[in-house]
């Protein structure tokens, strides 16, 4: 009798790092189709390319929603995204369908804190400002006021959303000399004491902190979250930094806030949309530092990512257990 040997057929919606795709194709598992390109798949096309796909590998920038998975139709067993974060995914959809999630949690936590850091650093000194004066004349002299900033020695910090990321922030912050660190989140954190954070309620961070840093998820609770109310509570010294999600923040309420003074500056390397359009008002201002979304963007980073989210959709297209399962 013959016997058929049935290839399963995946869908990458971009270019991946080698790492994954060497992967992908030395399993001989899969019959890959790739948008060969650095740009987001476009959505027509992305609805064509996951058509009758068992296996699905994504980023952030994809939105995967009813309208992919009905295109994708009953072959999907397995979505894997290049990121932690799964806010683009309509899970519940997805749980319904019972395809299997994985992501890449614990491999970017480093990269990601160490870019919050410098984002913090950078934004409460104002390097970005001093690296635009030394180049258009206006250096003048050394004036004791002049381009002067909040340093880390002796304050506080709030961290909201003190998961893997936010932990890992608050580590390398609390040897700058940080003399409170706070976190809110849903529930305290046994581990939080290496760090000797307190666990607060929102309010009191907000009110109390010298730096507020958001590493939360985005979820329906936090979309919104840092708005002009929360705003209001911040001292008018304080400096505030997202590196969660752009939709964690009304970034309306955020600009009348720093460009009324209600607070000192902030850094974002996530905003809504992304890219942030060039004439956005947020970019006018000399106290918002504004990234492009690069947290976890090391090369030895990336191309691990790679590696994981290769391994998570292979195993989930062979029904062997994950590297790292989303459990939703
Ligand atoms: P974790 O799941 O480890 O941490 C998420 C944290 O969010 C948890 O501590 C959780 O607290 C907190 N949280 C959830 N709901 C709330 C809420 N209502 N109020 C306050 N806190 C809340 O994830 P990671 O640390 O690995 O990643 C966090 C996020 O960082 C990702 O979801 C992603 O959006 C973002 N990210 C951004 C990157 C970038 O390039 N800028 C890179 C990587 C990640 P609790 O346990 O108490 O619920
Ligand atoms: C994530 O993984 O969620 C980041 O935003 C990109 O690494």
């Amino acid at each position: 009798m013959e016997r058929s040997i049935s290839i399963m057929k995946v869908f990458i919606t971009r270019r991946i790092p080698q790492e994954g795709m060497k992967i992908l194709s030395q399993a001989g598992v899969c019959k890959v189709s790739l948008w060969d390109s650095d740009e987001p798949v476009p959505r027509v096309e992305l609805l064509k390319g996951v058509e009758g796909a068992h296996g699905l590998l994504c980023l952030l920038s994809d939105k995967i929603d009813t309208e992919v998975l009905d295109a994708a139709g009953p072959n999907l067993k397995v979505i894997s995204t290049l990121s932690v974060g799964f806010d683009h995914m309509a899970m519940d959809e997805i749980k319904k369908r019972g395809v299997r999630v994985g992501y890449t949690p614990d491999v970017l936590t480093d990269a990601t804190a160490e870019l919050t850091v410098a984002l913090l650093l950078a934004t409460a000194r104002r390097l970005p400002e001093g690296v635009v004066e030394v180049k258009n004349g206006g250096w003048s002299t050394w004036k004791p006021l002049w381009l002067c900033g909040y340093g880390l020695s002796g304050s506080t910090v709030g961290v909201i959303g003190l998961g893997r990321i936010g932990m890992a922030i608050a580590r390398r912050l609390n040897p700058f000399g940080v003399k409170r660190l706070l976190y809110s989140g849903r529930t305290a954190k046994s581990y939080a004491a290496e760090v000797e954070g307190e666990y607060v309620p929102l309010d009191t961070l907000v009110s109390e902190s010298d730096f507020v840093v958001v590493s939360c998820a985005l979820t329906p609770e936090t979309q919104g979250l840092c708005n002009k109310d929360f705003f209001s509570k911040m001292k008018n010294t304080a400096v505030f930094i997202n590196t969660s999600r752009g939709a964690v923040v009304n970034q309306e309420d955020l600009y009348q806030a720093l460009s009324s003074g209600q607070i000192a500056c902030a850094g974002l390397d996530v905003t809504t949309p992304e890219p942030l359009p060039t004439d956005h008002p947020l970019l006018t201002l000399k106290n918002c530092v504004v990234l492009p979304h690069i947290g976890s963007a090391t090369y030895s980073t990336r191309g691990i990512m790679a590696e994981l989210s290769a391994n998570n959709l292979l195993a989930g297209l062979q029904g062997t257990d994950m590297p790292s399962e989303l459990k939703f």
